[in-house]
């Protein structure tokens, strides 16, 4: 009996280390807006912009709201479980300690965060991707005093950066004419505004020692229910869907040509739009029954700024694509990331969990 165990308890710590190895402390780094957001709006106690009330969370591990913009799961949970990575906690988790950082790296996104400063001023507090890198820096400080100059270096130099922002630069600043930028800019001066500065804050993670950094594109924006409620006909907002199309070119262009001429970097483009918006079109071949209307709704009020417990949820959320007026559902989410992915040529390694 012992002589059979041996080979394989060898061959299973051989195993593990390979694991070990593989897995390293390679953590995350993810910054953000509501589609990446994982708590750090419930902090800021005065944001308009929280997922503190039932029924966001609901199909996510006990049902509670834990800060995500979703009945479950974002498309970074998803993208990071399939690549074996652990799941960032958000920045202003009280729980979030050196150990915590080193193990599972950190979540800086903010529902209504935007590329642009001004951008959801309206939402009186949320993380801008200019903030969130000053947050980002701050990590950088508190990780060199706890683990020394070098260590930290390597270990934010081995992370996977990802940032997911845009959408509210649009939605919460140049498409309300309650912002300068509206009349400031035409669309195609606002989308390079917009992607001069996200230029200077790739460059700047990557002066911070950022390596391997996803950026992910937009998706069709003009299709959120919000968007088709403007609409008479109750279509998608085409014009709204150009200018995140016009994004997309050229923030891709940007991150290609980042990648190709910043040494050591590999910073990649990762979308799904055309993808996202045949569900839409078709939501029946995907296994869904409406990609027009939001899950949770409140009577007949239309739009609402957020799920709250006094509206109404779907039957089956797993047959809706979208689960309030600006969010897609867990089950979205899922085939968003899994498209996303394919298209990096990522290989899935971890199956995740449902939750
Ligand atoms: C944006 O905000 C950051 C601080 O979060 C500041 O350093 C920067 O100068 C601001 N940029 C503009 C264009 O206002
Ligand atoms: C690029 O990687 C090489 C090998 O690891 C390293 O010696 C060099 O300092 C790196 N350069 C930059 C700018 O990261
Ligand atoms: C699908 O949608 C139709 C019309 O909106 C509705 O009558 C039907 O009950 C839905 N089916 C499911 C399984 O949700
Ligand atoms: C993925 O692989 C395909 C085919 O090998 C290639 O054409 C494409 O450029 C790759 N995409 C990325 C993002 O590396
Ligand atoms: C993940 O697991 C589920 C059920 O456990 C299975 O149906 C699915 O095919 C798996 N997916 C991958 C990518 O391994």
């Amino acid at each position: 009996m012992a002589r059979e165990r041996k080979p394989l308890a060898v061959a299973l710590a051989v195993a593990l280390l390979l694991v070990g190895l593989c897995r390293g402390d390679v953590v995350q780094f993810i910054f953000g807006d509501s589609l990446s957001d994982v708590g750090n709006n419930n902090y800021l106690t005065k944001s308009l912009a929280r997922a503190a009330t039932p029924w966001y969370g609901i199909d996510f591990g006990r049902g509670m709201p834990n800060g995500r913009f979703c009945n479950g799961r974002t498309v970074a949970d998803i993208v990071g479980d399939k690549m074996g990575l652990p799941r960032p906690p958000a920045f202003l988790d009280p729980s979030l300690d050196a150990d915590t950082i080193f193990k599972n790296g950190v979540n800086y996104a903010s529902g209504g965060g935007g590329i642009l400063n001004e951008t959801s001023s309206l939402f009186i507090q949320r993380f801008s991707l200019y903030k969130q890198i000053e947050l980002f820096q701050g990590t950088q400080a508190f990780m060199r005093e706890k683990i020394g100059g070098a260590a930290a270096d390597k270990f934010f130099g081995e992370g996977q950066y990802v940032v997911a922002m845009g959408a509210n630069d649009f939605i919460n600043n140049y498409l309300l004419p309650v912002y300068s930028d509206s009349w400031t800019y035409n669309g195609d001066t606002f989308v390079k505004h917009m992607v001069s500065t996200l230029e200077a804050q790739l460059r700047l993670l990557y002066a911070l020692g950022a390596r391997r950094l996803t950026f992910f594109g937009l998706g069709p924006m003009g299709c959120i229910p919000l968007q088709r409620y403007l609409t008479s006909s109750g279509g998608c907002q085409e014009s709204t869907n150009k200018l995140a199309k016009n994004f997309n070119t050229q923030a891709g262009a940007l991150v290609a040509r980042l990648s190709a001429s910043l040494p050591n970097a590999t910073f990649r483009f990762g979308e799904a739009y055309d993808y996202f918006q045949d569900i839409i079109d078709r939501p029946y071949m995907y296994g869904f029954n409406n990609s027009r209307a939001p899950c949770c709704t409140l009577g007949r009020i239309r739009p609402t700024l957020t799920c709250t417990p006094l509206s109404t949820l779907c039957k089956d959320r797993s047959k809706y694509v979208f689960w309030d007026e600006y969010h897609p559902t867990d089950k979205a989410n899922e085939l968003i990331a899994l498209e996303t992915l394919r298209k990096l040529n990522i290989t899935v390694v971890s199956n995740g969990t449902s939750s």
